[in-house]
């Protein structure tokens, strides 16, 4: 079983797609494992993005993902990485599949809605960074007697 961090960014927030982005994790039979609405700090930003400082788009990306607050979730499931990222789409909604989050509602790569783990290793880091330990919460769905082998 794998986890995913996912962050619906300022914009989705904004726009009201929370519930709509939620609907789709939740459709696809993933676990929902935390949750929070928050506000998210300078320094919380530039750790979590860390890995883009010195691209051109950094500075751009912490003014960005303060602006507004984020909805902070994990998602859990059978190979949830690959699962939430195929969910989502590309960076860019014009380059993004389809039927995807970002194809549906995102055209450029800034303001595309979510954040999406890319690898178990970041996920664990990133969930740490973002969650403690006693918000995440062990529950099985009914769902996934139907659904995991
Ligand atoms: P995310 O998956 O959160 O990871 C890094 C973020 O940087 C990305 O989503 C976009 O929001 C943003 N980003 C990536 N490429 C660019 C770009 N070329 N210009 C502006 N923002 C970008």
């Amino acid at each position: 079983m794998e986890r995913s961090l996912v962050l619906v960014k300022p914009d989705g927030v904004q726009r009201g797609l929370i519930g709509e982005i939620i609907t789709r994790f939740e459709h696809r039979g993933l676990r929902l494992v935390a949750c929070k609405f928050m506000q998210v700090s300078p320094e919380l930003a530039r750790k979590h993005y860390a890995v883009h400082e010195g691209k051109s788009f950094y500075e751009g990306l912490i003014q960005f993902i303060t602006s507004a607050p984020v909805m902070a979730m994990v998602w859990a499931g059978p190979d949830a990485i690959s699962a939430v990222r195929q969910t989502v789409g590309k960076t860019r909604g014009t380059e993004a599949a389809p039927g995807t989050i970002r194809h549906d509602f995102a055209l450029q790569a800034r303001y595309n809605l979510i954040h999406a783990s890319d690898s178990v290793e970041n996920a664990e880091t990133e969930i740490a960074l973002w969650f403690k330990q006693e918000e995440l919460v062990e529950w099985k769905r009914c769902t996934e007697d139907w659904m995991y082998e």
